[in-house]
């Protein structure tokens, strides 16, 4: 595997986190540069996408690169048989990056197998979606000013969110207290678990999303529940409304607590929770530009400036 790739959060350590949120912070001050005049990026969407895909293409075109791909497989040569690796194999001969998002957990590893070009995934099945949790950890240490010892609650389908089995990931350098709040069909897989457990990470299991829990949190983490996911679609409609956050709920919370989502949202969060100061989830998806220009530039092995993280409870 090229070591410019990036599949899993776990292929980052404490400091290369840290320095991404630095860059991603010079990135927020000076989004616009031409720092990838003729670097060419690929983003191969197998999964439909609008903030991943569209961020990481914007953040291409703030720096100066070109972007080509495709948002939908099925007008690739994919509908006619054409394997991931000869796909994989053919585009690498035209970029010097490939931004890849697939159904399949393990498709972006096998792709760096195929490819010596770096490749970031863009989300893998239920797996991992790295990207995401650089945005969620720079949100995080915008509005808490710190990433250590925080208190976070993930809500809703923790079964297949990939977004939160990242979050878990990388949160292991930074000692969470972590509440898992989810019905017996969708809860914590036990790897997850086990990677707390191995950790030192506290967590608890909660089916109830209470007033306590929601009170004594620092960050609640809303998730989707994943329809694309289930083979029985009656086992969804079963789940699929349990948790929702309504603004009442909100009355007794810390003021730092703020609510972040990966989105989309389904009903996972009432609109009337959209104008509380709390909110965060649409600033949370405007960071990822950042992030992703701070990723973009590592997998093309391109330096850049680190701006300092002291911005606790900016916008
Ligand atoms: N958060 C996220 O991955 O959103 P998209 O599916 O719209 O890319």
């Amino acid at each position: 595997m090229n070591s410019s790739s990036l599949v899993s959060i776990s292929d980052l350590s404490k400091e290369e986190i840290m320095r991404l949120l630095a860059q991603a912070r010079h990135f927020e001050l000076n989004p616009n540069q031409k720092i990838l005049d003729g670097k060419v990026v690929a983003t191969l969407f197998f999964e439909p996408s609008t903030r991943t895909r569209l961020s990481f293409e914007t953040a291409v075109n703030r720096l100066g690169g070109r972007v080509i791909g495709f948002s939908d497989a099925s007008s690739t040569s994919t509908s006619k048989g054409e394997t991931l690796k000869d796909t994989i194999k053919m585009v690498s001969n035209y970029v010097d990056l490939i931004v890849m998002r697939h159904f399949l957990e393990g498709a972006s590893r096998y792709a760096t197998e195929v490819t010596d070009v770096p490749v970031i995934n863009a989300g893998d099945g239920a797996n991992q979606h790295p990207s995401q949790t650089m945005l969620d950890l720079y949100s995080i240490y915008k509005t808490q000013g710190r990433l250590d010892n925080l208190t976070i609650t993930l809500v809703g389908d923790l079964k297949y969110g990939r977004t939160v089995h990242s979050l878990i990931m990388a949160m292991r350098y930074f000692n969470p207290t972590f509440r898992f709040v989810a019905c017996d069909e969708l809860k914590m897989p036990e790897e997850y678990k086990e990677v707390c457990r191995q950790n030192g990470i506290k967590y608890t299991e909660h089916k109830e999303f209470s007033k306590e829990v929601i009170d004594t949190s620092d960050i609640i983490y809303m998730t989707r529940v994943q329809r694309e996911r289930f083979a029985d679609l009656m086992e969804y409609e079963k789940v699929k409304d349990l948790y929702t956050l309504h603004n009442a709920m909100l009355d007794g919370a810390r003021d730092n607590l703020r609510i972040l989502h990966p989105l989309p949202r389904v009903n996972e969060i009432n609109p009337d929770v959209d104008d509380n100061p709390k909110a965060y989830y649409f600033q949370q998806a405007q960071n990822g530009l950042y992030a992703r220009q701070a990723l973009i530039c590592r997998s093309l092995g391109i330096d850049i400036p680190q701006e300092p993280l002291s911005i606790s409870n900016q916008k």
